[in-house]
């Protein structure tokens, strides 16, 4: 007779799985079109969607063309119209109706899902589809007070959204709730690998009686998704690899198409010796463990402080090995199958590659026979540039380094390309909110991890990508302010070089770039001349000096905005008492006014609490990016310049400004006011020039986080595309703004000079 302990040690779990029947009586035979202008219609070219656990089919679906994806379009442009022009509440009560009819069908969604994707249906039953309805509820609140709360903005009109594998139902909610409340109409690509919930979602629209158009859905590869960013949509939201995010900045550049683009992570897990090592330990379970780890902000890095590392190790490893995994429709798996072989095969392979690189690897037990399991993996005793800390593996492979400092936490966290996410477990608040407030990334989690909610705004920085998905901040991805209603702008005439010997008489008499807070000749000695005085014409090198001046001027970006407006109020004083030496004569003193104006927003662009479900205060916290580069308007040389670069200092940033090509000397002479001003070195650099290619430099630029083109369309289009290389945000408006009207001192301004990191601190005794 054993022992309890004994029994208890032996005994395993008995199966529970949940009946496949639901779902499988709803693909019976199933070949399925695509879902466009409120039909499916008949399929042409299809594919076999695969059961990842088996192996087995599960249905065919159509492989969208390039005219597929114009009909689509053709009929969401159609419908835009109407449906803009509904009423905020006739839309929220189409989007109450979806949201019910989708809880009615929960069952069939969960399995659905788990047989489509491989997740465990736990996760598909308990977070996937609950939270997928709890966007459509919230977002039919936003459709109700978008009047109230958005005014001036209005829909971008057809917005093309691609959606990867990882989260299928929940992809497709977070980019057409917000879409649909914000009045857009859409065309809705879903993964190869996963389309079977959207379109169990199209049969939903039909049934709720949608108006025919708005939500179009075309099924289809890497292939269709191209042909989508290149169709005549307004926008693009997409969420996938970074990769293909290059691909689309890249393809969108110069079109005029809003972007939005949530990429992939490579996010920290900081334990720190004072943290609650169980709830750690449990944590990792949920940061990596969850969804295979094919999760974008899926806590792959492990960071744990020295003098813990030892014993957080031994109990981690005593919890993977209990993991279970298997079949996705039983009730007690733990991990499910990986999406697809070929996304076994990139699993294996990075591992592969991590033990060759020195990495020890320990694994979990893992079932034989047919379908992609993948087993669970910790890799110890690797380097920070070890390939499984580089890449993104998006398994359920986690890598642990240890730390000693907290300074060396957050130097380990943010050595990455990426900033999605990031879990801090620590028992002392001040410990956790100031490494939140230190972390490069979006979404910031105490003592927990991937945790979401349709309030809560989630997002990357860096290249992870930009825009945020959810709440308030989330809307603003769908809604447009068109300000910019002038002509379009023409570049400025081509400039010429004076010869580098009346450049090396004059250069005492010439003007100077302003860099890191003193005049500086430009790197190559040369001139231009504008109306008789002589210009800096400054270039690549001297832009990467400013660059370097603005990246070292970091302190700005911490002191309080009391302090800020402290200095713009000086600035804006000392400008006023200088009017008389500026010039053009009618741009002086609404420059002056408007130098007020943004030192009066310096400590008032607040962040947000936000209620979530669950005992959280969330933070949603305006952020400056850090270096960014402006290139101001030519055609408001004195006004425009103060349009522009004092909102981005106003908000914490340092600028790199490139003034108007044509008529530089009111922004060069701009530096004496700053110098005056206690405008700290660095944090305005001014670098005249050839605008173009200080564009280009900027735009290629890795330490500029973001951009703002105010240039000819060429310019604007050429930003965009070298943008690609660090995927920073870029604000290119091609068309003129009245600089002298409300558009000179729009909101925008400030929205565009921040980014939102949304931080859940949790409650409870
Ligand atoms: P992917 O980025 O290729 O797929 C995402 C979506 O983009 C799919 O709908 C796909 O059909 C579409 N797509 C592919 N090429 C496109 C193109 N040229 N233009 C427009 N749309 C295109 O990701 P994939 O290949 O499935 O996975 C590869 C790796 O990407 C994963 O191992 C993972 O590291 C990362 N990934 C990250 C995701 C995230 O949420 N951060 C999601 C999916 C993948
Ligand atoms: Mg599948």
């Amino acid at each position: 007779m054993p022992t309890v302990t004994e029994a208890l040690q032996m005994m395993d779990y008995g199966p529970a799985p949940e009946s496949a029947s639901i779902a499988q009586d709803w693909l019976k035979d199933r070949s399925f079109g695509h879902f466009i202008n409120g039909a499916f219609i008949k399929p042409g070219e299809t594919f076999a969607v695969t059961n990842p656990a088996t192996g087995g089919e599960l249905a065919h679906v159509a492989q969208g063309s390039a005219e597929d994806v114009a009909d689509a379009v053709k009929a969401a442009r159609g419908a835009a119209k109407g449906w803009a022009k509904l009423s905020g509440g006739q839309r929220a009560r189409h989007l109450y109706a979806l949201a019910r009819l989708m809880q009615k069908r929960e069952r069939l969604f969960a399995v659905l899902e788990s047989l489509d994707n491989g997740k465990p249906i736990r996760e598909s039953r308990d977070i996937d589809v609950p939270l997928a309805v709890r966007h459509f509820y919230h977002h039919a609140g936003w459709a109700e007070l978008l009047a109230d709360e958005f005014p001036g903005m209005r829909p971008h009109g057809v917005c093309g959204q691609i959606i990867p594998w990882n989260f299928p139902l929940l992809m497709l909610a977070w980019k057409v709730a917000p879409a649909l409340a914000a009045g857009n109409t859409v065309v809705l690509k879903p993964a190869e690998y996963t389309p079977l919930t959207a379109l169990l979602f199209a049969e939903l629209c039909i049934e709720a009686g949608l108006p025919k158009g708005v939500v179009n859905i075309v099924t289809g590869d890497g292939r269709t998704g191209a042909a989508l960013v290149e169709a005549e949509v307004d926008k693009i939201a997409f969420t996938g690899s970074t990769e293909v995010g290059r691909l689309i900045r890249q393809a969108t550049a110069g079109t005029g198409k809003a972007l939005t683009l949530e990429l992939g992570g490579k996010s920290p897990f900081i334990v720190f010796a004072e943290a609650d090592l169980d709830a750690a330990v449990e944590g990792v379970v949920d940061a990596i463990w969850f969804n295979q780890g094919e999760v974008c902000c899926a806590g792959s890095r492990i960071l744990v402080q020295e003098q813990v590392a030892e014993t957080f190790t031994n109990r981690l490893k005593a919890r993977m090995a209990k993991l279970r995994v298997g079949d996705p429709l039983d009730k007690s798996t733990d991990i499910g199958a990986v999406v697809h072989t070929t996304q076994l095969e990139r699993i294996r392979g990075l591992v592969d590659q991590a033990v060759q690189q020195g990495a020890v690897l320990h694994q979990a037990p893992v079932p034989n026979g047919p379908g992609s399991f993948c087993a669970p993996m910790l890799l110890t005793d690797l380097g920070a540039a070890n390939i499984a800390n580089t890449e993104e593996i998006f398994g359920p492979v986690v890598t642990l380094m240890t730390f000693r400092t907290p300074g060396e936490a957050v130097e380990l966290a943010n050595n990455t390309r990426y900033g999605l996410a990031a879990s801090l477990w620590t028992e002392n608040l001040t410990t956790a909110l100031d490494i939140a407030s230190q972390v490069k990334a979006g979404v910031v989690w105490i003592n927990g991890t991937n945790m979401f909610d349709a309030n809560a705004p989630f997002g990357g920085m860096r290249e992870s990508g930009f825009g945020r998905e959810g709440a308030r901040e989330g809307m603003l991805a769908y809604l447009t302010s068109d300000e910019a209603t002038g002509k379009e702008r023409k570049a400025p005439a081509p400039l010429s070089a004076l010869p580098a010997s009346a450049s090396g008489d004059a250069v005492d008499r010439t003007r100077k770039l302003y860099i890191g807070g003193a005049q500086k000749r430009p790197d190559g000695g040369y001139s231009y001349a504008v109306d008789g005085a002589q210009i800096p014409l400054g270039g690549r090198k001297d832009i990467r000096n400013a660059v370097e001046a603005a990246h070292k001027a970091s302190g700005w970006s911490r002191v309080t905005g009391h302090n800020r407006a402290q200095v713009l109020y000086f600035l804006a004083e000392n400008l006023n008492a200088r009017a008389r030496d500026f010039a053009p004569k009618d741009e002086v003193a609404q420059a002056v006014e408007r130098a007020f104006y943004w030192a009066a927003w310096a400590d008032k662009y607040d962040g947000k609490v936000h209620s979530t479900t669950g005992p959280n205060v969330t933070l949603a916290i305006k952020e400056p990016f850090g270096v960014m580069g402006v290139i101001c308007p030519e055609e408001a040389p004195l006004l425009g310049f103060v349009s522009t670069v004092l909102p981005a200092i106003a908000m914490g940033n340092r600028v790199v400004a490139v003034p108007s090509q044509a008529n530089p000397v009111p922004a060069l002479d701009l530096y004496q006011v700053l110098d005056t001003s206690d405008v700290p070195g660095g944090v305005v650099n001014i670098v005249t020039g050839p605008r173009a290619e200080l564009t280009d430099t900027l735009a290629k630029h890795d330490d500029v986080a973001a951009l703002w083109v105010f240039a000819d369309a060429e310019t604007c289009l050429s930003a965009e595309r070298h943008s690609a290389g660090n995927l920073k945000p870029v604000w290119a408006e091609s068309r003129a703004r009245d600089w002298s009207g409300p558009a000179g001192q729009s909101r925008d301004f400030l929205r565009r000079a921040v980014q939102v990191k949304t931080v859940w601190v949790p409650y409870g005794a």
